[in-house]
């Protein structure tokens, strides 16, 4: 998301600046002639500070088509260093290739939502304004007022516990379930203020419904299976010696990155069910021992750089691993069984 070390990029109705874009670009290792994909486009601050080098060349991918249109001024002002497209990051490897770049330099995440999302009522992510309770990055699918209105009590409950990491989950669950017994829940301040009736944060703390916002988005937008597998894709599309370089915003994401890491730079152990993974060598080298972290004025210019986290890696030149081994993310129940209504 935001910080203070790189220039601020207008764009939508907030100014977005990017948490941590220096560092990230460093890491990328960016050279003429270079081709990396920024696969979080947003406001285009981590791809212009790529595009600062001369000769390189960025893809920047968003599955959120006001970021795509509102970055037609930088496509132009790149003279065609830069290639928008509108896509999951899960498929970055099949963008990559369709746009003449089967394997890559570099791929970089700066993961969650942009300034431009959360300071958009309409789009419904904040518990601040009010606006449908909506959350959709992209367009299609189910929204949050969709999942708040079909989901079971105990669905909720799980979802609001395991990606919320809310201590109330059952008790928020339970009050959703009894008020939309009596009218429906479709607004932003309809739901916090649900939340806020259960949950009391401390002065200073966090907005009662922090975790529940969060939970809601993290399902609506299948955010962390698109990590999982958009960190496969960029094994997949890494030329030997590129480099992956992921900023997370909160455990659940940065537990997903850090595993992925883990798994994929060390061989595996032998086992007697997976023989053919015996011989497979590491497919990355870790960059960074431990995350990166925004330091105290990055944080002072920026609050939502407090929970920044910046992992950094080499690809190797073995072959990738097979999708069996990929990161899996908790077990959840799934958009279409709730829309479907299963108890
Ligand atoms: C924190 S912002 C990125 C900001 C950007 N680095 C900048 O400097 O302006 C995250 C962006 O990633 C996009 N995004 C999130 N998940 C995505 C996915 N699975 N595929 C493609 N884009 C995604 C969001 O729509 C949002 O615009």
């Amino acid at each position: 998301m935001m910080s203070s070390d790189s220039s601020a990029v207008a764009g939508g109705l907030a100014r977005h600046i990017p948490v941590l874009a220096r560092r990230a670009v460093t890491w990328l290792g960016v050279r003429d002639g270079g081709v990396y994909v920024d696969a979080t486009f947003g406001a285009g601050g981590y791809a212009r500070a790529i595009l600062a080098t001369p000769g390189a060349r960025v893809i920047g991918i968003d599955r959120d088509d006001t970021a795509i249109a509102a970055g037609a001024a930088l496509v132009e002002e790149a003279r065609g260093r830069l290639t928008l497209i509108e896509g999951r990051f899960s498929e970055l490897d099949t963008i990559a290739a369709a746009h003449g770049a089967a394997g890559v330099d570099g791929v970089v995440f700066d993961l969650g939502v942009s300034s431009m999302q959360i300071d958009e009522p309409a789009r419904g992510f904040s518990f601040r304004l009010d606006g449908p309770l909506d959350m959709r990055m992209g367009r299609g699918g189910p929204s949050a007022a969709d999942v708040v209105a079909r989901a079971s009590e105990r669905d909720l409950a799980f979802i609001i516990a395991t990606l919320g990491e809310e201590r109330h989950a059952r008790a928020i669950a339970r009050a959703i379930v009894k008020t939309r017994a009596a009218h429906q829940i479709v607004t932003t301040r309809a739901l916090a203020d649900i939340v806020a009736r259960i949950v009391h944060s401390k002065e200073g703390a966090i907005h009662p419904a922090t975790r529940t916002f969060q939970a809601l988005r993290i399902l609506v937008n299948d955010e962390l299976a698109e990590l999982a597998r958009g960190l496969a894709a960029a094994e997949r599309v890494l030329k030997p010696a590129g480099r992956l370089v992921v900023v997370a915003f909160h455990s659940l994401e940065d537990r997903i990155v850090k595993t992925f890491l883990a798994e994929r730079s060390r061989a595996p152990a032998s086992s007697r069910h997976r023989p053919q993974m015996i011989a497979a060598p590491p497919t990355f080298r870790a960059l960074t021992r431990r995350p990166e972290t925004p330091d105290e004025a990055e944080i002072a210019a920026n609050s939502r750089a407090r929970s920044a986290k910046l992992r950094a890696a080499e690809r190797t030149d073995a072959a990738t691993r097979s999708a069996a081994s990929e990161t899996r993310p908790p077990r959840l129940p799934s958009l279409a069984d709730i829309m479907r209504g299963r108890a």
